[in-house]
């Protein structure tokens, strides 16, 4: 996410009430994030690995869902899915929750609300998971109070602010995550350009993952990183 290229798209968006992601329409409103163009790569990605199956009734979770985007079009796109889409905030609870009900997902779109998987905890999930999906915050602290304030003129902290070195959440989430995968099940992050490094690093400190491999947008430039649980 840049400082300020996205500035005038998110004032229109938030103007409109609408946002257009991977080719359907999704409502927006301040206090959740406009979801970016950039954010399509990890939306498609995930969509290719089970359109395969897209008979099957696959288990996703869309975890730290925003406005839902990725939850909603993984429901469109996959027609037998169960998703449970979860986030910290109540404007973005709020706001999946009427993404997921004007999409008329409601039986297989699930919203909660909560720190990470402590929004999934009660529902016997553990290890029947076929992909954890994410697009966390991971801007560092660092930046946000730096070169990167300007994005906090129109959207929240919690959708930017990745800790000191930007990939707090994602540490968090791989962690996490491994108790609700199913074996050989999938991990997909979205990540900041330069980040690829400390994401394969990361990987490799927290363990318990295998086949790490990186997916590249239009410029050449890596912003998914997916792995599967060993
Ligand atoms: C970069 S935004 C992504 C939103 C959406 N998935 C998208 O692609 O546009 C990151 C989201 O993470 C959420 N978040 C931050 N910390 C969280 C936590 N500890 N638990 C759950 N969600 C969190 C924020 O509220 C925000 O909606």
């Amino acid at each position: 996410m840049s400082g300020t290229s996205n500035t005038d798209n998110v004032t229109l968006a938030y103007q409109a009430g609408w946002q257009r992601f991977c080719g359907i329409n999704l409502l927006a409103a301040p206090g959740a994030l406009v979801p970016r163009a950039e954010t399509e790569l990890l939306a498609r990605t995930t969509a290719r690995l089970f359109e395969p199956s897209a008979g099957w009734a696959v288990r996703l979770v869309d975890m730290c869902c925003g406005s839902g985007n990725l939850a909603c079009f993984l429901g469109v796109t996959l027609p037998s899915a169960e998703i449970w889409a979860a986030d910290l905030t109540d404007p973005c609870v709020d706001l999946t929750r009427r993404n997921v009900a004007q999409l008329d997902l409601g039986e297989r779109v699930h919203v909660l609300q909560g720190d990470l998987f402590a929004a999934l905890h009660d529902l016997e999930l553990e290890g029947t998971v076929d992909a954890v999906v994410c697009n966390p915050p991971y801007i560092s602290s660092g930046k946000l109070a730096g070169d990167s304030a300007p994005l906090l003129a129109q959207e929240p902290r919690e959708a930017f602010d990745g800790g000191p070195y930007g990939i707090s959440i994602h540490q968090r989430v791989m962690q996490q995550a491994l108790a609700y995968l199913k074996p050989g099940g999938w991990i997909l992050f979205e990540f900041g350009l330069g980040q690829e490094r400390q994401i394969e690093k990361l990987f490799a400190r927290v363990g318990g993952y295998t086949d790490f491999s990186l997916r590249f947008d239009e410029h050449g430039q890596p912003r998914v990183a997916l792995a599967r649980k060993g």
